[in-house]
């Protein structure tokens, strides 16, 4: 590649995006792109032309190192839909000028469905009019939800947190050994998909009963029969832990969370911003049955978590954007990498790239064949999928007793 390139984070920050950048970077450094480039606050800031050069932070081996063990999204992150095409050429041809102004060839963006989406257009634009400049999709994002890849880079690390704390809330929850139990409800996020909510079940091992129940956002939420579930769990049990998806909705499309506050916020995707769920469950929960309940929403916790990210999980995440860029450099654009299994025992992961149009908008949902068949759990098709996805630690850098982070200047 005879030109610069530019790297973009975008979406909901995960555990290890920072690591997706580094890998960009190391594989432009390996192929000797002169300038890696870095949007702050992904293509709204770039639009605005606001970048940093990678060079002053990763230069030294440590750069990369600290980047890997930082969290959220280093360059900056943003929820910016690019318009439709029609009436807001200006808009793309902004992009391209600005592209062009710092001698930048090829653009990669690190995101989910809805930032995939920008790689699309953009590069559907440039097909459309006949310019040179390439994009590339680099997969991340904690709701696992995109297609065509195995697993997203940000869930491993995110579905790691979640079973390490459900199993810490149910070892806390059981230890009082109660005649009543305590009825705990977690709040877990992933939206329209259950993937993360899913992870509850990775709590269960020879020293842990693991979660009571799990309702994931792919079934509808029937009420009465959870209110059924609950009280049959607290006459069996001392102590009742439930994992409950952010996105679950009852029969006539209402989110849970919609029940207790009608006005919730939408995004510039018409994304809801749910939140409340567990809150609510617990309310209802301690009305009718006038047992203890507690609410806990992991919210942020879950995707920024980078102390205790999966090792398997750094790894592939700087693997795709590493290999963003050798696709880059075979002259590949609208693409986005995915990750392809190849084998469980032992578990092995190489990557590829796709075209962009089949995997922008689009979520996949958990397979019906992995939730039972009384809906409120997982079976061993999903832990044998899942399980391996987080394995591995990497230790942080610990200053002052607490992790230390790269932070832009
Ligand atoms: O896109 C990932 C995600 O973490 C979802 O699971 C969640 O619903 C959403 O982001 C929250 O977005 P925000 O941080 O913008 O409220």
């Amino acid at each position: 590649m005879k030109g610069n390139i530019v790297v973009g984070q975008s979406g909901g920050p995960t555990a290890v995006i920072n690591s997706s950048v580094a890998g960009v970077y190391a594989a432009a450094k390996k192929i000797g792109v002169n300038k890696v480039y870095g949007m702050v606050h992904g293509i709204e800031g770039f639009l605005d032309d606001k970048m940093i050069e990678l060079e002053d932070y990763l230069a030294e081996p440590t750069g990369i190192e600290l980047l890997k063990r930082t969290p959220s999204a280093f360059l900056g992150s943003c929820r910016f839909k690019m318009p439709k095409i029609e009436g807001h050429e200006d808009v793309y041809e902004k992009v391209f000028e600005i592209m062009e102004k710092h001698d930048i060839e090829c653009l990669f963006y690190a995101g989910g469905n809805d930032s995939m989406d920008t790689v699309k257009m953009l590069s559907d634009y440039a097909a459309a009019h006949g310019k040179p400049q390439r994009f590339m999709g680099v997969p991340k994002t904690i709701d696992n939800d995109l297609p065509v890849t195995d697993h997203c880079p940000g869930y491993g690390s995110a579905a790691k947190y979640i079973a390490t704390s459900l199993k810490e809330v149910i070892r806390d929850n059981e230890s009082f050994g109660a005649k009543k139990p305590t009825i705990c409800i977690v709040e877990i996020m992933g939206r329209n998909a259950g993937w993360l909510t899913a992870a509850a079940a990775l709590a269960k091992g020879d020293d842990c009963s693991g979660a009571d129940a799990i309702y994931l956002p792919e079934k509808v939420f029937d009420m009465d029969a959870f209110m059924a579930k609950v009280k049959h769990l607290a006459e069996t049990k001392s102590s009742v832990v439930i994992a409950v998806s952010e996105g679950i909705h009852i029969a006539d499309g209402r989110y849970v969370c919609e029940l207790a506050n009608e006005n919730v916020a939408v995004d510039a995707f018409g994304h809801k911003q749910m939140s409340g769920t567990a809150a609510y469950l617990a309310q209802k929960v301690a009305e009718e049955t006038g047992l203890k309940t507690r609410a806990i929403e992991l919210s942020t916790l879950q995707r920024s978590a980078t102390h205790l990210a999966s090792l398997t999980d750094i790894n592939e995440a700087f693997q795709v954007g590493y290999d963003a860029v050798l696709a880059a450099e075979e002259g590949k654009t609208g693409m986005m990498i995915t990750l392809d299994r190849n084998g469980d025992d032992p578990y092995q992961c190489g990557t590829s790239a796709y075209d962009i149009h089949a995997i922008a908008n689009v979520e996949r949902p958990v397979p019906a064949e992995w939730i039972t068949e009384d809906g409120c759990g997982l079976n061993d098709g999903y832990e044998e999928y899942a399980r391996p996805l987080i394995m591995g630690e990497l230790f942080p850098v610990f200053v002052n007793g607490v992790p230390y982070h790269l932070v832009r200047k």
